[in-house]
């Protein structure tokens, strides 16, 4: 590293000394070497002697003038350029060059594939020109692209095409305005040769407006998918925000080549493609609601991120945890309610609160970042969606509303801050939020410890709710949040009991502001069975004594399926904890005969949604389970994960074969219903795959080969993988010759290939390095190989012998100069050492230490290491 990366705080915002207005950009376009023109309109609102400091990386000035005189009072410096000596008003005109093909990090101008396209948030633009790259500068942008016509048939930029023309040479140029001022991180730029499926959408005013998606050739089959998620989403926006589209044209290009999920740039989104294409051979009944997910979470941006953007980044969340909430209550709205709950609710348990646990811990609104891309986190973006969810609740879908009206009425067309948005949303109803602001600033995860007692004299039922937020990486002192608590109280037969005190209805959602509250319920006639923290109310732990007999009366009883889901989950936990103890000891699994019966009254339900049922008889994750140990033993929680597994499979051979016959659905369609009971058939051939051996072997292999769809072949697969069945080599060598052609589909192999449980997962690994399939420079390959090794074999990648770790070392020594960004995402498993034990601690400590010294180490990597080595 030749400098040691700076870290910029929250507290130092300051308005920038120039603002510019118009950019006029033109790109003379080759992969090689553009040429990239800018000419920007800048006013001076700082003090006469301010210089103009523009950010730039990686670039060769080839001219500067100021209102058309060349200008030399300027000098470059690493990462900027600082111009002096300039009047209040003018005309700056840089050129200079760039090249796309060496553009190995994928943010900026690069080439995908045989296309060229950018990414630029967050801080890209300054790979393209030098720029004020920052989100409070808003400029109306045009942009003229020239490029070879051959190779470029199509060159797209934000917002409406005005011009276009041939040159002599064989190249051809496009010209595209953008009216509306946007920071230049939503610019974007695609050159390239597609296929478009095009639509139309009209809008609830009448406007008619074109949509196109474009993906590559041949891909055509697989865009209906994403198109039909498209017109939900810009319906569904309409009908529950009351919110439009404001442009004639809403493109979508899809890219192989892809950091992040998608890109919200004005007009113009850039998706991975994995987050596009879909066609039932290919894809899963999670791959399609992943699109319908993410293509909706770029389209709601267009409000919650274009129109309103952030005035700094460390206000990511202010567009982020936001629209994360809106695509949720899409999810919801067009499918399972509860299924989405949970899916969120495994996210936050599995995910970030290992995040806050980390060296990396921070709140949805952090206070210093060395590198921003380092900020895309489940903190900003879960954890942020949550606390969104939360002033949803203590509003109501109707202030809310009234919020989000306020809110656009104050900030449409500017950049503005997480405070602005809470501010709206308490002067719209009336509703004080001003303790509840402490979430946006205070990291870590809350533990809330319940108590209750029942006298049955008094007819009294009281709940002692207390909090307390354990210190974090980032900081040590907290303080008690406002937490929105849910709670229900079930009498003996399992009807709901009204919440009354002093002759007056409580609130079901109980306010819980200080360490310790005591809350009083009269007129309850017999000791009540509660429901605590419903539909995961706030993002705590919960912790409460519960007894088998109060969990598996509350997964019978519950009539919340989010409840019931919860309770099965609180069930294994307890059986999960005693059991890793026991493994420790050197005992076998024991799980008591009821709690077996609990799981088997579920699959006899023959009332319960397929779909949630599904998700109950779904074990945690290792991830999940991880997450109920302070130290993580991750030997023993594999192992009795597995044994978990064999158990019940054992256990509940019968009823899970029956269930599995009765869900075989005919013709492919992806509906919830269909999608709800293919999860269930799915689910019992899991746990039937760890049953007797030949059978389970048989049922699996004709699976695979009668699956007309992906999602029940690779349940097949998946299942014959984990339960390492004879005909695993078989079915693992068919799809690799069906599929190798496909990235997309051969990620799904990669992932089985390396959180396979057998013991040579880690030789396999590297052999695949080599494979045809593999690529280091793909990021979704990169992840499907390497990354789920690291985050999810988490008994090969923490073995004792350390290999684990060296091998992550190799990739990242490798990624850490291609490209740090995705790097940056891969070493999370490592900088989290503290959570295992003192052998792998040190191990882990050693791994780092090595990557520390790397001479070129980058800014991504080094903050992480710096943060969990120091
Ligand atoms: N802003 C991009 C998204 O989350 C990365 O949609
Ligand atoms: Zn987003």
């Amino acid at each position: 590293m030749t400098q040691q990366p700076q870290v910029k705080y929250r507290h130092d915002y300051r308005a920038p000394d120039y603002q510019i207005t118009d950019i006029d950009l033109t790109f003379d376009l080759a992969a090689e070497k553009t040429v990239v023109t800018a000419v920007s309109q800048v006013v001076r609102h700082g003090a006469p002697d301010a210089p103009l400091r523009l950010d730039g990386e990686d670039l060769t000035l080839l001219s500067l003038h100021v209102n058309d005189t060349p200008w030399t009072a300027y000098k470059e410096e690493e990462g900027a350029l600082v111009i002096n000596n300039l009047p209040e008003r003018f005309t700056l005109r840089i050129v200079n060059e760039i090249a796309p093909a060496a553009n190995t990090a994928l943010e900026g101008l690069y080439q995908s594939g045989n296309a060229l396209c950018t990414q630029c948030e967050a801080e890209g633009f300054r790979h393209i020109t030098w720029y004020l790259d920052r989100p409070d500068v808003l400029a109306r942008f045009t942009s003229k692209i020239i490029a070879d016509k051959k190779t470029y048939p199509f060159l797209l930029s934000n917002g409406n095409r005005i011009a276009q023309g041939e040159l002599d040479d064989g190249r051809h140029w496009v010209q595209w305005q953008d009216p509306f001022p946007k920071p230049c991180y939503l610019f974007a730029l695609v050159a390239g040769d597609f296929d478009v499926l095009s639509n139309t959408f009209i809008t609830r005013s009448g406007r008619e407006v074109a949509l196109e998606l474009y993906v590559d050739r041949g891909n055509l089959d697989r865009a209906p998918w994403a198109m039909t998620s498209l017109k939900n989403a810009m319906r569904w926006d309409e009908e529950r925000f009351g919110l439009e589209y404001d442009l004639d044209i809403y493109m979508i290009v899809a890219v192989d080549f892809f950091n992040m999920g998608a890109m919200e740039n004005k007009g113009l989104n850039i998706f991975n493609s994995k987050y596009v294409l879909a066609r039932t051979d290919t894809a899963t009944d999670k791959d399609y609601l992943d699109i319908e997910r993410v293509i909706g979470h770029e389209y709601f941006h267009n409000w919650t991120g274009n129109r309103v953007t952030c005035r700094d980044w460390f206000q990511l969340s202010l567009k982020e945890g936001l629209t994360v909430f809106r695509d949720q209550e899409f999810s919801s709205d067009l499918g399972s309610r509860a299924v989405n709950r949970i899916s969120n609710v495994r996210a936050m348990r599995g995910l970030q609160f290992a995040e806050d646990a980390s060296p990396m811990a921070h709140p949805i609104r952090p206070d210093k970042v060395i590198e921003m891309n380092n900020f895309y986190t489940l903190t900003v973006y879960e954890k942020g969606a949550e606390v969104i969810r939360m002033i949803h609740t203590l509003l109501g879908e109707e202030g809310f509303q009234k919020g989000m009206q306020l809110y656009f009425e104050r900030h449409d067309g500017s950049a503005a801050t997480c405070d602005d948005f809470v501010q709206a949303m308490e002067d719209a109803t009336n509703v004080d939020l001003s303790h509840f602001r402490l979430w946006y600033s205070q990291s870590g995860t809350p533990v809330v410890t319940v108590k209750d007692s029942y006298e049955a004299e008094t007819r009294q039922y009281t709940l002692t709710i207390a909090q307390r937020t354990p210190a974090t990486a980032d900081s040590a002192e907290k303080k008690p949040l406002h937490i929105p608590f849910a709670v229900e109280l079930y009498g003996d037969s399992g009807q709901i009991l009204p919440l009354r005190q002093d002759g007056h209805p409580v609130n079901p959602v109980l306010n819980v502001t200080q360490a310790e509250q005591t809350f009083v319920f009269d007129d309850i006639a017999s000791q009540p069975v509660p429901a605590l923290l419903c539909e995961f109310s706030a993002p705590v732990k919960l912790e409460y004594k519960w007894s088998d007999g109060q969990l598996t009366f509350l997964m019978r009883h519950a009539r919340n399926d989010v409840s019931r889901w919860d309770a099965a989950q609180s069930l294994l936990a307890t059986y999960i904890k005693l059991n890793v103890n026991r493994y420790q000891q050197g005992q076998p699994l024991s799980l008591p005969v009821h709690v077996a019966d609990a799981f088997r009254a579920v699959l006899l339900d023959e009332h319960i949604d397929p779909a949630l049922a599904a998700e109950i008889l779904t074990l945690p994750s290792v991830n999940e389970m991880a997450e109920l140990f302070e130290i993580i033993d991750p030997i023993a929680i594999t192992n009795v994960r597995e044994a978990l597994t064999r158990t019940l499979a054992t256990g509940l051979a019968d009823e899970l074969l029956a269930i599995y016959h009765a869900n075989r659905l005919g013709e492919y369609r992806v509906e919830h219903k269909d999608i709800g009971r293919r999860t269930l058939r799915n689910a019992c051939l899991r746990f039937l795959a760890f049953g007797e051996m030949r059978q389970a072997d048989a049922l699996v292999s004709r699976q695979y080969r009668e699956a007309n769809n992906m999602t029940d072949a690779l349940a097949a697969l998946s299942a014959a993988v984990a339960a390492q069945l004879p005909c695993r080599d078989a079915l693992m060598r068919e799809f690799d010759d069906k599929w190798h052609q496909d990235g997309l589909v051969m990620d799904k192999w990669f992932i089985l290939q390396s959180t396979s449980p057998a013991d040579n997962v880690l030789e396999t690994v590297r052999g695949l390095l080599q494979h045809r399939a593999f690529s280091m420079s793909n990021p979704n390959r990169i992840r499907s190989l390497i990354g789920a090794f690291a985050g999810s074999n988490m008994a090969a990648f923490h073995a004792e012998d350390g290999s684990g770790y060296r091998f992550l070392v190799e990739m990242l020594t490798e990624l850490n100069r291609r490209n740090p960004q995705v790097a940056s995402r891969l070493i999370e498993p490592l900088i989290r050492l503290k959570r295992y034990d003192d052998p792998r601690q040190a191990k882990m400590r050693a791994a780092l230490e090595q990557l520390k010294a790397l001479e070129d180490l980058s800014g991504d990597l080094y903050e992480k290491i710096a943060r969990a080595l120091g």
